[in-house]
């Protein structure tokens, strides 16, 4: 039996070299090493050898059951990690699957794509964007802009005041024309900037109202800017973004914060007009709550609904749907 032991080392190794799973690993370790293992036997029969041989025969069986133990612990470890790998593929979510076949894609909004067309166009007319919070200052919403309070003006804003700081002191812009100020306060002339964004006004919703909606602003300060400048802006623009058969004019307004003012509309290729937004040359008290010098600069600045353009362009025919989220609407365009 003591002779034995290399071929029982040799059987016991190679048949956990090739055990498949730690459940099958177990199972040969039990066999090899458990109590009824024959290497464990061979202990029993120590006490048949003759004295002085018992040393070296108890050392060799200690030594057999440790290859054994090396063998069983090597496997015990390759099956392990083998078995975390295939555990980590079967549970592995590929987050960048794509599916094959029908696949929703979703697209701008109607009013966004209004949006970035407009500033493409300014963009390419030299414009820059300009950007102002949506929850303004009273001052920068209308003492700024030559509105000061008890103004008759005030009130056509319909606005909706934010209960914080001292009362009416906050509110949501009622235009995008607070940007203009926040703009000649935070960069030096000359300036020529857009200003798109949300602005709102406590308003009931109906077809062509609601009480959030979208303007876009354009402020240019240069030196010599004259109301030709607004005009030629404002019809370069409109050829641009309508097309080559639109042309447009300016109608006598007011506006307290521009001097002169003006309405300014467009001409379909059917001869017909729309009304698109005001218009003027700044008033020199706004360029001087703005910090520039009236003497030096001169400005014209322009404001209109981008809501309704992207009505137009689509054939909607009311605002309301913008807002009603409803899919079968929305995936139309
Ligand atoms: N802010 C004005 C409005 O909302 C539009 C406007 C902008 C008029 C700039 C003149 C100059 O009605």
């Amino acid at each position: 039996m003591i002779e034995d032991l290399p071929a029982l080392v040799a059987a016991a190794v190679s048949a956990v070299a090739t055990a498949a799973t730690t459940d099958e690993l177990r199972t040969l370790e039990q066999t090899h090493l458990g109590k009824e293992a024959a290497v464990l036997q061979a202990r029993k029969q120590l006490g048949d050898l003759p004295k002085e041989d018992r040393k070296d025969a108890g050392r060799a069986i200690n030594e057999a059951r440790e290859q054994i133990e090396a063998a069983v612990e090597q496997r015990r470890t390759e099956l392990a990690s083998s078995e975390r790998a295939a555990q980590f593929d079967s549970e592995r979510l590929d987050l960048s699957e794509v599916v094959v076949g029908e696949r929703p894609v979703g697209h701008r909004h109607i009013v966004t794509q209004a949006w970035e067309e407009l500033e493409d166009v300014f963009i390419g007319m030299g414009f820059r964007v300009a950007e102002g919070p949506q929850v303004e200052t009273d001052w920068h919403n209308f003492d700024a802009l030559n509105i000061p309070p008890g103004h008759p003006a005030r009130d056509g804003f319909d606005t909706i005041y934010v209960d914080h700081g001292e009362s009416g002191s906050t509110l949501l812009r009622t235009h995008t024309s607070p940007v203009q100020i926040r703009t000649m306060l935070a960069q030096e002339p000359p300036i020529h900037v857009i200003a798109p964004g949300r602005v709102f006004r406590r308003d009931t919703a109906d077809a062509t109202h609601m009480p959030v909606f979208h303007q876009i602003e354009g402020l240019v300060i240069d030196r010599n800017i004259s109301l030709a400048d607004l005009a030629g802006t404002i019809e370069a623009f409109t050829t641009a973004y309508f097309g080559s058969g639109f042309s447009s004019r300016l109608r006598p307004n007011h506006f307290p914060f521009t001097e002169p003012s003006a309405e300014f509309d467009i001409q379909r290729p059917d001869g017909s007009w729309l009304e698109l937004g005001g218009c003027g040359m700044v008033h020199p008290h706004v360029l001087r709550a703005g910090g520039v010098d009236p003497e030096e600069w001169s400005a014209f600045a322009f404001g209109f609904g981008i809501d309704r353009l992207a009505l137009m362009k689509f054939g909607v025919d009311d605002l309301r749907e913008l807002f009603t989220n409803d899919i079968r609407f929305l995936s139309q365009f």
